[in-house]
């Protein structure tokens, strides 16, 4: 991340930073095949064209640079959304993904994503999806940044799936341990 004279941080317009390809795979077994996918912040494509070579079909990609502000559509283009959201706005994409009510979301986040007072209720109520599972990534993610070769590595990610058919009160998210696969 790049750093403004006032030491703060300078993020890139619109929150383009592609998800490294080596990253997807683990998402793979907690895809159905059998339904489509939405990806409702496309960018340049790294989680659908990745998906696409994984050998799952009937995905639908839109993203605001191509007139698809994710809170303006109020339709649910797929039943499963899966996404790196900008990380300014995280929190509310997620909770936009939530009011589409789809059968699964899957978002690549930061590992403290976790935490904060704001997001207690999201994880804790039942009025919420219930969080099925963590992929905590042991290994450090290279984000490509749209306009330099290479990105920093310096923080943590995990996929987070929410599930409509987890059970909130029989059963809590499970955590697992996932690796980057080497570039
Ligand atoms: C962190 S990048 C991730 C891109 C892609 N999902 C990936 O994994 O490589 C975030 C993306 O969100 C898009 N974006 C930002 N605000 C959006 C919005 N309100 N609706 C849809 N897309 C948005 C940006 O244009 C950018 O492509």
């Amino acid at each position: 991340m790049r750093m403004n004279p006032k030491g703060e941080n300078k993020r890139h317009k619109n929150d383009l930073y592609s998800t490294p390809k080596n990253a997807i795979k683990p998402i793979t077994p907690y895809l159905c095949r059998d339904s489509g996918i939405w990806e409702p912040a496309d960018g340049n494509g790294a989680i659908s064209s990745t998906l696409e070579a994984y050998g799952f079909d009937n995905i639908v990609r839109t993203d605001i640079t191509t007139g698809q502000d994710f809170f303006k559509e109020y339709k649910l283009l797929a039943p499963q959304i899966v996404t790196n959201p900008p990380y300014s706005c995280a929190t509310e994409f997620l909770l936009h993904a939530m009011s589409l009510k789809p059968k699964k979301i899957i978002l690549l986040l930061r590992l403290a994503f976790l935490e904060s007072v704001k997001r207690y209720s999201i994880f804790k109520s039942s009025e919420y999806m219930p969080l099925e599972r963590v992929l905590v990534f042991s290994n450090r993610l290279k984000f490509r940044i749209e306009g330099s070769r290479s990105g920093a590595g310096m923080v943590p990610y995990a996929w987070f799936i929410w599930g409509e058919g987890h059970l909130r009160h029989t059963s809590k998210p499970e955590i697992d341990w996932v690796l980057a696969s080497k570039a």
